[in-house]
């Protein structure tokens, strides 16, 4: 089995990939090529080409969720290569994927804006996809098998109380914007020898919540973690339980990223000798 990041923030000083704000990762496991996520533009596109990586035969798509930098490559990806795959999508997807990002005082993602509300979602809709070969398929269970060893987990349990939603990320539902629940949001799991491998997008419905879930549903050993999982707006008391409970559980493989932040980045150097930023060109094997 192997996972390489196509494209994510950031990546080694010497590498001639491209980095953006977004999350593109690529599986090959049970003789299967599964996408997970498409990055925010065509540079994941540009990435796999020079990391000698062919994208033609992509068997599977998976969207973790409805955010312009999971999903802005699709369409790129799709027009050049348009290949007989399966595209798959939570079922709320679609009902939940018109997401704006709320300017006001509490932004941390400052940009220079003047709109109340900057459109974050995704450019393509159910008529686009079915101009293409690609076929949707709708993920309804909490667990969904999709291969021998590959699981897509979601409707996940948000018991975690001090794992919150974030106010300021929004969907438009019947011309008003309420806040952002995410329950089309979807994580990876992959069966090694050593336990569950998890792949996650951006984890807006908290690291946690997503974890302990899987854990509970699946009763098996979280081996190894790897993506984004939006600490970047989380404050320092919940960053250490984040790392109290990953230091329980005792996960061996920590590759976290994109919208992990600085800070919780810091913090996770310090606390394991295990840990990694899954950058650009990351390509693990097990
Ligand atoms: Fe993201
Ligand atoms: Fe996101």
């Amino acid at each position: 089995m192997k996972i390489t990041t196509l494209i994510e923030n950031t990546k080694e000083k010497d590498s001639n990939l491209i980095n953006e704000h977004g999350l593109s990762i690529l599986i090959e496991v049970d003789n299967k090529k599964i996408l997970f996520d498409t990055g925010a533009s065509a540079s994941f596109i540009n990435n796999a080409k020079d990391l000698n990586i062919s994208l033609k035969d992509i068997d599977h798509i998976l969207l973790s969720h409805g955010h312009y930098d999971h999903c802005g490559g699709l369409r790129n990806f799709l027009d050049e290569y348009n290949p007989d795959c399966t595209l798959h999508l939570h079922k709320d997807f679609f009902k939940v994927c018109d997401k704006s990002y709320l300017n006001d005082e509490n932004n941390v993602f400052s940009n220079d804006t003047c709109e109340k509300y900057r459109y974050i979602g995704i450019d393509f809709d159910e008529n686009y996809i079915g101009s293409k070969n690609a076929e949707i398929s709708l993920i309804k269970e909490d667990i969904y098998k999709l291969s021998h060893s590959l699981y897509v987990f979601s409707n996940f349990e948000k018991s975690i109380d001090y794992e919150k939603r974030n106010e300021n990320m929004k969907i438009k539902i019947h011309e008003k914007y309420v806040t952002d629940n995410f329950t089309e949001e979807i994580a990876l799991g992959i069966d090694t020898p050593k336990g569950l491998l998890i792949i996650v997008g951006c984890s807006h419905v908290g690291i946690l919540n997503t974890l302990s879930t899987i854990e509970k549903r699946t009763g098996k050993k979280i081996y190894g973690v790897i993506g984004g999982t939006h600490l970047v707006e989380a404050q320092e008391d919940r960053i250490l339980k984040t790392i109290d409970y990953i230091k329980e559980k005792n996960i061996d493989l920590i590759g976290f990223s994109h919208c992990t932040g600085e800070k919780a980045v810091e913090m996770f150097k310090k606390a394991f000798h295990n840990f990694f930023i899954n950058s650009t060109g990351t390509i693990i094997e097990v």
